[in-house]
């Protein structure tokens, strides 16, 4: 079992010391990386340890980020940005606020070391409206680093200056996309954008514009600090480093748990580690991405935490959600009910998720009903291909992850509904049931 206590690295646990104030920060090695950086290092010299690294963002494709800082950071427009995205689009995510409330120096930290490594001096924390004490955390902390020098102008007594303004938006699960916040952030309507040009060559204002996950940048300064090396020591091959998880139990209105685990650990040893110890037969699933996530049979609970590995068997790391399903959970219904939600979230820019969603909500609200045909499951996957086929961003081509892995997983809920009208666990209540219902209360 790898070492998780040892790999905490952007989130502060209960029960460890307070670092939200600057003070307390700094006793535990804050800006030290700043001062490194900014007296030693130039910022080329920064953006290769961060590709030394092996940084993937953590926001969900997994995109090097030392990549995207070298794209910006070679764009001959000198006018630069940098965009942290701390929205947590899975309103069930709790990774940005608990970053923003426990931990806001590091992200602080973190955002000048991007702005710094890519020639930018205006960053944008970008964050939900509704994180109340995540947003006056980090305030106050932002107070303290203008106090202090840490950002504002003239940085440690430097030519270098970094501003960071501080945005908050509540428009549900669109609002996580990077050209989302960059529209939002110019005044316009928040809905996604073609790319290529990507944020790195024409972004906010059409200048070179570096947009991260929260969790990615405050992970910076613990490479600049601690090296490279010490970095790669943790994780998998192919990611290296944590991942901060927000993990559900079935059982309605219990708490959740905030971890953060080394990439490449398997899915039952994180379970064991967040204190989830329920025997395989006890669940249906475990669902691994969030609502744009897909559902995983307990035989793939030794599948290591990963990216690829992930996409692979048809989950996503997405927004680190991952969530059991009790034995009792009729897959058709759970697709339905994810389909209905995300085709409620959709922005409707692109006809294939606007219309694709919502034809794969009704036609499984019909296969649940007993009204479904045997053509069903064909015109399902047809859509299932159609929708990311023909979306712009990540939540068209994400959107039907739920469908795909109940059909890929558990065909049989589906072959019962359709040809026996059966529900596999008795939990759906069929169209017939309403009409005998119906008849006996008429007079
Ligand atoms: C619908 C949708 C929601 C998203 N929500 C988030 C989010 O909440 N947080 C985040 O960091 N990235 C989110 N992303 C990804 C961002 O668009 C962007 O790729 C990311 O912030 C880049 O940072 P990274 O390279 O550090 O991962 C979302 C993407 C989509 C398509």
């Amino acid at each position: 079992m790898p070492e998780f206590d040892a790999s905490y690295r952007v989130i502060r646990r209960r029960g460890e010391p307070d670092v939200r104030s600057l003070e307390a920060y700094r006793r535990a090695g804050g800006y030290a990386a700043l001062e490194k950086a900014i007296r030693q290092q130039p910022p080329r010299q920064v953006i290769q340890h961060v590709l030394d690294a092996q940084l993937r963002g953590r926001g969900g494709a997994g995109r090097p980020t030392g990549e995207k800082w070298r794209i910006v950071s070679q764009q001959p427009d000198d006018t630069r940005y940098v965009i942290c995205n701390a929205y947590d689009a899975d309103e069930r995510s709790l990774a940005a606020h608990t970053m923003l409330e426990r931990n806001p120096h590091q992200v602080i930290e973190g955002i000048v070391l991007a702005a710094y490594a890519v020639g930018a001096s205006e960053a944008y924390l970008f964050t939900s409206s509704l994180y109340l004490e995540g947003i006056a955390s980090v305030q106050r902390a932002l107070q303290e680093a203008l106090d202090t020098n840490l950002v504002g102008r003239d940085i440690l007594g430097t030519e270098f200056n970094c501003t960071i303004n501080v945005v908050g938006v509540d428009i549900g699960f669109m609002g996580g996309e990077e050209t989302v916040q960059i529209a939002m952030i110019k005044g316009r309507r928040g809905m996604p954008e073609q790319r290529p040009p990507y944020p790195a060559q024409a972004g906010l204002w059409d200048r070179p514009t570096v947009v991260n996950s929260i969790e990615t940048l405050a992970n910076v300064p613990v490479i600049v600090r601690d090296g490279p090396q010490a970095f790669t020591s943790v994780g998998s091959a192919t990611t290296s480093g944590t991942k901060v998880l927000t993990i559900y139990d079935y059982v309605p209105d219990s708490e959740p748990k905030v971890v953060e685990v080394p990439f490449g650990a398997t899915l039952r040893e994180i379970l064991r580690h967040a204190g989830f110890n329920r025997a395989e037969g006890e669940l249906r699933a475990v669902v691994v991405g969030g609502a744009e996530g897909g559902a995983l049979p307990t035989s793939l609970l030794d599948t290591p935490f990963d990216f690829d590995r992930l996409e692979e068997i048809g989950a996503i790391v997405g927004s680190g959600i991952i969530e059991l399903l009790p034995a009792n959970t009729c897959m058709v219904a759970w697709a339905m009910e994810r389909s209905r939600y995300l085709s409620k979230e959709s922005c409707g820019k692109c006809v294939p998720c606007r219309l694709g969603m919502k034809r794969i909500t009704g036609i499984l609200e019909g296969i649940i009903s007993d009204l479904g045909a045997n053509n069903d499951l064909d015109v399902l996957d047809e859509f299932a291909h159609y929708v990311p086929d023909g979306s712009l961003c990540g939540f068209g081509i994400h959107a039907p992850n739920s469908l795909k892995t109940a059909k890929l997983y558990w065909l049989e809920h589906f072959r019962m509904h359709i040809q026996e009208q059966q529900c596999p666990t008795g939990t759906c209540i069929p169209v017939r049931a309403h009409r005998f219902v119906t008849k006996h209360v008429l007079p």
